[in-house]
């Protein structure tokens, strides 16, 4: 099934996949610490994302909370090289709950990214729940529109383990609505099939 790749609210799942091949348009650079130095893709969101994610980490620092961003923007051949490094690692059945195959990652959509503190430690490890940062991020990640995509104790809907450094940018009202009522993506949409959309 096709998600509708192209908006903000897109619904990208282990059920609804992006079009094969998909590729945003509009990818840039965000303005902000990442882990590593390389101009490469991970360090790519969405415009709009982008923008939102400035906003988020100058909000952070306004805090005392120093933020960097760790992966953004990957194609779905990097997906499918990294799904498949993972099940060699640690077999299909891990895998899949820790990593989306590819074609189903929000990562792929432009609009998430993997966060972590400036020091790059516990970076998209299971260690950095609890931290100031991971605090941070629940409490206001939504006020510029993005959610903590896989959160704890919704497994069985997301799918996938918690992930308290995956953010997912949704847009300001959808990210209030879904902070509101406690809802992840997935039951927000209701089991509703999502129309499928162009690039
Ligand atoms: N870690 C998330 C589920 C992904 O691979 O997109
Ligand atoms: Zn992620």
């Amino acid at each position: 099934m096709t998600a509708n790749a192209s908006a903000a609210a897109a619904l990208v799942n282990k059920q609804f996949r992006l079009p094969e091949g998909y590729a945003p348009k509009e990818l840039v650079y965000p303005d902000i610490p990442f882990t590593f130095s390389e101009k490469i893709d991970k360090r790519k969101l969405r415009k709009e994302a982008a923008e939102a994610l400035e906003q988020l980490v100058a909000g952070a620092a306004k805090d005392g909370i120093k933020l960097a961003g760790v992966s953004g923007y990957r194609s779905e051949s990097r997906q499918k090289t990294l799904y498949e490094g993972y099940v060699k690692k640690d077999g299909v059945a891990a895998a899949d709950k820790y990593s989306a195959r590819p074609g189903h990652s929000e990562h792929q959509t432009g609009l998430a990214i993997d966060m972590s503190g400036i020091d790059g430690k516990c970076a998209a490890e299971s260690c950095f729940a609890g931290t100031p940062e991971a605090e941070w991020l629940a409490e206001h990640a939504t006020d510029y529109g993005f959610i903590i995509r896989y959160p704890e104790g919704k497994e069985d809907i997301t799918g996938y383990k918690y992930e308290p450094w995956h953010i997912r940018y949704v847009g300001v009202e959808l990210a209030a609505k879904l902070a509101e009522s406690g809802d992840t993506l997935e039951e927000h949409y209701g089991g509703a099939v999502p129309v499928s959309g162009g690039n």
